[in-house]
């Protein structure tokens, strides 16, 4: 018995790293999964089949159901496609993982065209566009009479939550995942539909050159991608359903629950403010509090 028996899954960006664990926990607890991989480099160019079939044959071979799909999910036709191939294959969609992604690091000044363009259309419209397919299925069933129990799980980043250097791209479209998150957190509910984020840290290829992530010998490795894959699980369960519209960083063994923007200061009056007032008054709003750039990521 898995947590998910009889669910109809589609994970995004599932042929390697985070995906990849993803899919096979997934497919471990009961569900059918469908995965979805165009196979492209760290940076987006070319295509290749062999990942996303290799964690289907994974699947398969420990006996799990799975499908293989190589559609880019940020174009509108291919996440419509990726839809119907869960619905044609195995009946229905119950789990939307929304991970695939892309890597362009540069600094503002240093940012092509291209480099904006592709990853903000991987990222976020890669994450809208499945949804949206989702959601339409979700909405029919739901209003031909079906109790639903939807779910979709995106996939985010401290960079988009606190804004990181040389990646303006990357952390605008994070950023934007959050938003949408909690967007179609609020439009879902009532067609039985939860939706979450993850903001997970691991090491894969998009991590690798990026911090020291050793690996312990013998003890738990806590940067194992795989380690992302049980808060996923638990979200997309049954037991679930009360959870909406949250942000959990998830690492090693943490899982951090994250606060939406909060108001942290106050200057008000019933009269508009000069910028000469606002000038003498700011000292007040900031309080205790410094006015520089907020510090990165998540402690506890
Ligand atoms: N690794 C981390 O520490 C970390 C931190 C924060 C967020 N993330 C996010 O986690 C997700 C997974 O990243 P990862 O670290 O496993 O990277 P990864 O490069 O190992 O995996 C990403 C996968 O997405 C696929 N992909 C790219 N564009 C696609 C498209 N248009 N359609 C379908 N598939 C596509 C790639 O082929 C690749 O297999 C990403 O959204 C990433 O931004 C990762």
């Amino acid at each position: 018995m898995g947590v998910l028996d009889g669910k109809v899954a589609i994970v995004t960006g599932a042929g390697r790293g985070i995906g990849r664990g993803e899919s096979l926990l997934l497919a471990s607890e009961g569900a059918s999964v469908i995965v979805n991989d165009v196979g492209a480099e760290l940076t987006g160019q070319s295509a290749d089949q062999r990942p996303a079939q290799q964690v289907v044959d994974e699947i398969k071979a420990t006996g799990g159901q799975a499908a293989a799909n190589y559609d880019d999910c940020s174009t509108w036709k291919g996440a419509e496609q990726l839809v119907s191939q869960a619905v044609d294959t195995f009946g229905k969609l119950d789990i939307l993982v929304n991970n695939a992604g892309i890597l362009r690091d540069k600094m503002s000044f240093n940012m092509e065209e291209s480099d904006w363009d592709d990853v903000i259309r991987v990222h976020l419209k890669g994450h809208f566009a499945p949804s949206h397919f989702a959601a339409a299925h979700w909405r029919s069933r739901s209003k031909a009479g079906e109790d639903v129990s939807g779910r979709i799980i995106n996939t985010s980043s401290e960079a988009g939550l606190y804004g990181n250097v040389g990646q303006a791209n990357y952390s605008a479209a994070k950023a934007g995942i959050a938003s949408l998150t909690w967007v179609l957190a609020r439009e879902l509910g009532k067609v039985g539909v939860t939706v979450n984020a993850i903001a997970p840290r691991a090491r894969t290829r998009m991590t690798e050159n990026l911090f020291a992530m050793s690996t312990k010998e013998g003890g738990f490795d806590e940067w194992a991608p795989e380690n992302v894959a049980p808060v996923v699980a638990w979200l997309a369960s049954d037991d679930a359903k009360d959870i909406s519209g949250q942000i959990f960083v998830v690492y090693g063994g943490a899982v951090w629950l994250m606060s939406p923007f909060t108001t942290v200061g106050e200057l008000r009056r019933d009269s508009r403010w000069t910028p000469k007032e606002l000038i003498d008054a700011a000292p007040s709003l900031f309080g205790d509090r410094s006015s520089g750039v907020p510090p990165f990521g998540a402690q506890f």
